[in-house]
């Protein structure tokens, strides 16, 4: 018997099987109300006998100074709203746009999709949207008003590179870890995110998640099918220097909570025994 069948048998039954059969869990509206069956790309890798994986890669840790290169760019990664102009070399672009799609994502389904904004107009438009939206917001924000219009809250104009993060259409088709928790695919596009800001600091260069736009206006302006969805702008490019600390932090907007205040042992609120009292 070949082992690898029934593997790939319960998984190809599970996977191309209506929403419906799958589990007593309600399932959220946003697939429930589909009798969608699995992606033509799951179908087919689930289909396919594939050979049981084998970790091949040796398990050892990194080098001191590059475990240490990793924290590093984790504890100084910021987010940037001051820029400094200039460009970003194409070869490096390609090696940030590179780190972010190798991002991990729900049932690896790669949702993120990049836009480059190179017309000059077109980034006018983006800024108008965004500027719309910060007065709504500060409106919204009731007594923080005045402190948040005193805040920069982007850069859009200002950095080299302005590129646009989208969730691309079609997403109902991927159900691998996505039946019960759809945002999943949000969940990946941020980790394509955090990987590109982790190595743009690694390179030298700022990058700034810019959120406050109306997601329909920016999906007309760059032209995004029906179901894609627009969820960053991203400003990226060289800066004069790095916040020592979140730029929020230093403008007294809100402070890092402790470590302590969201790890937990076991239960919801339940003090980890990991995190010492002192290293809150
Ligand atoms: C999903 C997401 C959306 C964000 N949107 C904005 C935004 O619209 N404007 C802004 O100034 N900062 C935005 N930020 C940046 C946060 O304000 C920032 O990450 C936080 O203050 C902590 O600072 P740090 O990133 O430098 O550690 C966003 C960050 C995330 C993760």
């Amino acid at each position: 018997m070949n082992p690898k069948m029934p593997f790939t048998l319960s998984l190809s039954k599970r996977f191309t099987c209506p929403q419906t059969c799958m589990g007593t869990n309600p399932a959220p509206t946003a697939i429930a109300n589909t009798t969608t069956t699995a992606s033509a790309a799951e179908t087919l890798m689930l289909t396919t006998a594939t050979p049981p994986t084998t970790p091949t890669v040796p398990a050892q840790p990194y080098t001191e100074a590059e475990r240490r290169a990793v924290y590093r760019a984790i504890d100084e990664r910021r987010d940037m709203r001051h820029f400094a102009g200039g460009a970003v070399a194409p070869e490096v672009l390609h090696r940030l746009l590179r780190a972010a799609h190798h991002a991990p994502s729900v049932g690896f389904m790669q949702p993120w999709r990049f836009i480059r904004i190179t017309q000059s107009a077109l980034r006018q438009q983006l800024h108008e949207v965004v500027e719309a939206e910060r007065l709504l917001t500060a409106d919204a924000l009731g007594v923080r008003r005045e402190e948040f219009m005193r805040l920069k809250v982007q850069g859009v104009l200002d950095a080299a590179e302005l590129l646009v993060v989208a969730l691309a259409d079609g997403r109902e088709a991927h159900i691998f870890g996505r039946r019960t928790l759809p945002r999943m695919d949000l969940a990946s596009c941020a980790c394509a995110i955090q990987n590109l800001w982790l190595a743009a600091r690694a390179e030298g260069l700022g990058m700034g998640w810019v959120s406050i736009f109306d997601p329909a206006a920016v999906a007309v302006l760059v032209g995004m099918p029906a179901g894609a969805e627009p969820i960053a702008l991203l400003c990226l490019g060289p800066v004069h220097g790095f916040y020592e600390e979140p730029m929020l932090q230093q403008e007294r907007w809100a402070q890092r909570a402790p470590l302590g205040d969201v790890v937990f042992d076991d239960a919801w609120g339940v003090a980890s025994s990991v995190i010492g009292p002192a290293q809150g």
